[in-house]
């Protein structure tokens, strides 16, 4: 990651961090620029001795989380979150996103839209018009259904559909921590992306769609090396 890149996510991060209020339930999403929220939130917390409780969105992220001594429930013990702070891939002018870079997005929708605030924290290269103009859009799906949801995606238009490979020491494809595999979906940019998440979720074998409707976010904080951004839906 180059200096600036980093500065840009940084700066998105510690935004983020003024929104934290004492005594909140608050949902942490995955990826590079939430582990430096959880750095940041943890220096706070240090400081002012908030007592809040977190619920981590994959595994990587409870692992931080315990690092750094954060006190962490479940969502079946904390159904309502007062706050979740998130990254993503791509974010379009309404506020929609592609998630799930990191292939946790099933397990990020689920923590997300669970809380009264969702905010987005990205730098400043995840901003597009449209949604597929910049990045594929991961698709959670059951591994004996990979071939039947790649038909599928081609009859609605996708011009490539790639299975996410493992990392370099695993052997086969990357298997998510729910036991999935991951269908990387490239479409033309996209028009209606909440039609496109609501029809692509009807097929048989699809667990979750990397695509986030806007209506569920709060407000996206948008990272650049000397500044930040606060972004509102048109
Ligand atoms: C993981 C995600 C991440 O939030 C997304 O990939 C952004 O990651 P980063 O902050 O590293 O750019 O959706 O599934």
């Amino acid at each position: 990651m180059s200096k600036d890149i980093r500065l840009a996510k940084e700066r998105a991060a510690k935004k983020a961090v003024e929104f934290i209020k004492d005594g909140q339930i608050v949902g942490v999403g995955s990826g590079t620029t939430v582990e430096l929220f959880i750095k940041i939130l943890a220096e706070r917390i240090k400081r002012e001795g908030l007592d809040i409780i977190t619920i981590p969105t994959s595994f990587r992220t409870y692992q931080l989380l315990a690092e750094y001594n954060f006190k962490i429930a479940s969502l079946n013990e904390y159904p309502d979150l007062d706050i979740a702070i998130d990254g993503a891939d791509e974010v379009d002018s309404h506020l929609n996103l592609i998630k799930g870079g990191g292939a946790a997005h099933t397990l990020e929708k689920i923590v997300d839209y669970s809380a009264r605030d969702f905010i987005v924290i990205v730098d400043y290269r995840k901003i597009s018009n449209k949604l597929c103009e910049k990045r594929y859009i991961p698709i959670e799906v059951i591994p004996i259904a990979i071939k039947r949801v790649t038909k599928e995606l081609m009859k609605m238009g996708a011009v490539d559909v790639r299975l996410r490979g493992g990392e370099p020491n695993k052997y086969g494809p990357l298997i998510t921590e729910l036991g999935n595999v991951i269908l990387d979906t490239k479409f033309k940019p996209l028009e209606n992306p909440e039609s496109m998440e609501r029809e692509i979720k009807t097929i048989p074998g699809v667990v979750e769609v990397g695509i986030f409707s806007g209506r569920h976010v709060s407000k996206v904080i948008v990272g650049y090396p000397d500044r930040v951004e606060m972004l509102k839906r048109k």
